[in-house]
C-alpha cells in the first residue's frame, strides 16, 4: 500500500470513529454505532499492516490470532454485571502499551525528517518531550486502571485510601515528576530520569484511583477512559501515527466528557474527583438505629399493584444480577393490559456502567417510551401509588439529601419514598454499592420484598 493511500485510508477510518461516537450516544443508533467503530478498526489495522513502515508481517498476524483470541474468549464470557471491570482491565493495557511504546521509541528513536543542525536538535527535543509525557500518562493509567479493577471486582477495599497528607504526597509526584523531565530533556534523555519517573508514576497511578471511594467509581471508570486515551494518542505522536493521534484525542476527550457529565449528575466537584477526593471532608457514615422494617409477601404486592393506578420501577444493580428484566416486562405488560400506568425511573449510576439499566431493559424490550430519566420522573412520585424498588439501593437512599456526613450525601437520587407505597426487592438488609445503610427501608411507607429479584418478580406474574 502506498503512504498516500494508507493516509487516505486513516482519513476514512476517522470519519467512522467520529460515526462510532454519534451513534453510540443515542440508544436507538448504539448498535450501528457498533458497526461503524468494528469498519473504521478494521480499516485502521490494514491500513497500518498493509503500510510501507510496517515490518514482521508474520509477527503481527501471530499476536494478533493471541490476541484476537483472548479478546473473543473474555468477550463471549464475560456477564454484563462484570462489564465495568472488563472495561478497567482494557484500559490498564492501554496504559501499559503506551510505557511500552515510549520506552521502545526512546530505545530506536524514530531518524530525523529535518535536514539542519537546528531543526534536528528541534526535533530530538520534542521526541523526548512525547517519551516522557507519554510514559507518564501510561504509567498513571496503567496502575490506576488495575485498581478500579480490583475496587469493582472487590479484591481491593472499596473505601478511600487515606495516607497522611495525601494531596501533599500526589502534588510532590507531580513536581519531582517535571523536574526530571527537565532533566531527562536537557541530559539529551538520561535513562535514570525515565526510570524514576516510570516508578513514580506508577506510585501515583496507584495512589490517586486507590484514594478515590467507591461511590465515585463510576467516573473513575470513565475518567481512567479519558486517560487511556491520552495515552494512546501520546503514543501516536512517538510513533509519528496520525491516525492514533486522532483517535486517542477523540477518545480522550469523549471520556473527559463522560465524567463531567457524570460529576454533574451525582452532584460531584470533576476536580476534586480527578485529584483523588481533593476537598472532600472523609465522612464515617453513622451507625444509628434505624428502627424497624416490615416484609411482604409476592401475593400481597401483587395484590398491591392491581389496585394501584400508577406504578413506577426503579432498577437497580440486582436486577441485573438476578436478570430479572424479562419477568418485569411481563408484569409490565399484565398491568398495562389492565390499563396500569407503569414507567421506569432511571438513576444515571445505577447498576454498574453507564446506561447498564437502559440495555437491559432495551433487551427484554420494555418500549423505550416508559423508560424516563430520573429528572423526568422524580417529581411524580408523590402522585404515584406503588414504587416497585428491584435490586437498587444507593440509588434510591435518602440519606443522600437528609445525612450531610453520609459518603454519598449531595448525589441525587430516585425520590421514591414520596410515593404511597414502596417495596422493596433484595435478598438481605446488605448494604449496596457505597456501603451506608438505606433509611428508606425503615420508612412507614416501605415494605421489604426479600430473596432473588427474578424469583420475586416471577411469583408476582404468576400472582397477577
Ligand atoms: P447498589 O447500591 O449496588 O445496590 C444493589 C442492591 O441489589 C443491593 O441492595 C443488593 O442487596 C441487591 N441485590 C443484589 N443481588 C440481588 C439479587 N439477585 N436479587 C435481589 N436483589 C439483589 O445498586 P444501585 O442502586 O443500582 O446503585 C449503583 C451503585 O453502584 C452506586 O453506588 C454507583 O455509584 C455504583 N457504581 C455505578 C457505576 C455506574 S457507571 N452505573 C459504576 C460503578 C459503581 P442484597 O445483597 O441484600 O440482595
Amino acid at each position: 500500500m502506498s503512504a498516500g493511500l494508507v493516509q487516505a485510508a486513516y482519513i476514512v477510518a476517522a470519519l467512522f470513529f467520529i460515526l462510532s461516537l454519534a451513534g453510540l450516544s443515542k440508544q436507538e443508533s448504539a448498535k450501528s454505532g457498533n458497526y461503524y467503530g468494528i469498519a473504521g478498526m478494521a480499516i485502521a489495522l490494514i491500513a497500518t499492516i498493509f503500510s510501507p513502515h510496517s515490518q514482521g508481517f508474520a509477527w503481527i498476524i501471530v499476536a494478533m490470532v493471541i490476541g484476537g483470541s483472548i479478546g473473543v474468549y473474555y468477550a463471549k464470557k464475560v456477564e454484563m454485571t462484570e462489564m465495568p471491570e472488563l472495561v478497567a482491565i482494557l484500559h490498564s493495557f492501554v496504559g501499559m502499551a503506551a510505557v511500552l511504546v515510549g520506552y521502545n521509541s526512546y530505545l530506536a528513536p524514530p531518524a530525523p525528517v529535518s535536514v539542519d543542525a537546528a531543526g534536528i536538535h528541534a526535533e530530538h527535543v520534542i521526541h523526548l518531550v512525547e517519551v516522557f509525557l507519554g510514559v507518564f500518562i501510561g504509567a498513571v493509567t496503567f496502575t490506576g486502571s488495575i485498581v478500579a479493577f480490583g475496587k469493582l471486582r472487590g479484591v481491593i477495599s472499596s473505601s478511600p485510601l487515606n495516607l497522611p497528607h495525601k494531596h501533599k504526597l500526589n502534588l510532590a509526584a507531580i513536581v519531582v515528576s517535571l523536574l526530571l523531565m527537565y532533566q531527562f530533556v536537557s541530559n539529551d534523555g538520561s535513562t535514570f530520569a525515565l526510570i524514576v519517573m516510570t516508578l513514580i508514576a506508577f506510585a501515583f497511578g496507584y495512589h490517586l484511583v486507590a484514594s478515590i471511594g467507591g461511590a465515585d467509581m463510576p467516573v473513575v471508570v470513565s475518567m481512567l477512559n479519558s486517560y487511556s486515551g491520552w495515552a494512546a494518542a501520546a503514543a501516536g505522536f512517538m510513533l509519528a501515527n496520525d491516525l492514533l493521534i486522532v483517535t486517542g484525542a477523540l477518545v480522550g476527550s469523549s471520556g473527559a466528557i463522560l465524567s463531567y457529565i457524570m460529576c454533574k449528575a451525582m452532584n460531584r466537584s470533576f476536580v476534586s474527583v480527578i485529584a483523588g477526593g481533593f476537598g472532600q471532608e472523609i465522612s464515617i457514615s453513622s451507625d444509628v438505629e434505624q428502627g424497624e422494617h416490615r416484609e411482604t409477601s409476592a401475593e400481597e404486592v401483587a395484590e398491591l399493584l392491581r389496585n394501584s393506578k400508577s406504578v413506577i420501577i426503579t432498577p437497580g444493580y440486582g436486577m441485573a444480577v438476578a436478570q430479572a428484566q424479562y419477568p418485569v416486562h411481563e408484569i409490565t405488560e399484565k398491568l398495562r393490559a389492565q390499563g396500569i400506568e407503569v414507567r421506569f425511573g432511571i438513576h444515571p449510576v445505577a447498576g454498574r456502567l453507564p446506561g447498564h439499566m437502559n440495555v437491559l431493559l432495551a433487551e427484554a424490550k420494555v418500549p423505550y417510551d416508559i423508560v424516563l430519566e430520573m429528572d423526568e420522573i422524580n417529581d411524580d412520585f408523590p402522585q404515584t401509588d406503588t414504587v416497585l424498588v428491584i435490586g437498587a439501593n444507593d440509588t434510591v437512599n435518602p440519606a443522600a439529601l437528609e445525612d450531610p456526613n453520609s459518603p454519598i450525601a449531595g448525589m441525587p437520587v430516585l425520590e421514591v419514598w414520596n410515593a404511597q407505597n414502596v417495596i422493596v426487592f433484595k435478598r438481605s438488609m446488605n448494604t449496596g454499592y457505597a456501603g451506608v445503610q438505606n433509611p428508606l427501608f425503615f420508612k412507614e411507607n416501605t415494605q421489604m420484598l426479600f430473596g432473588d429479584a427474578k424469583e420475586s418478580v416471577d411469583a408476582i406474574s404468576k400472582a397477577l
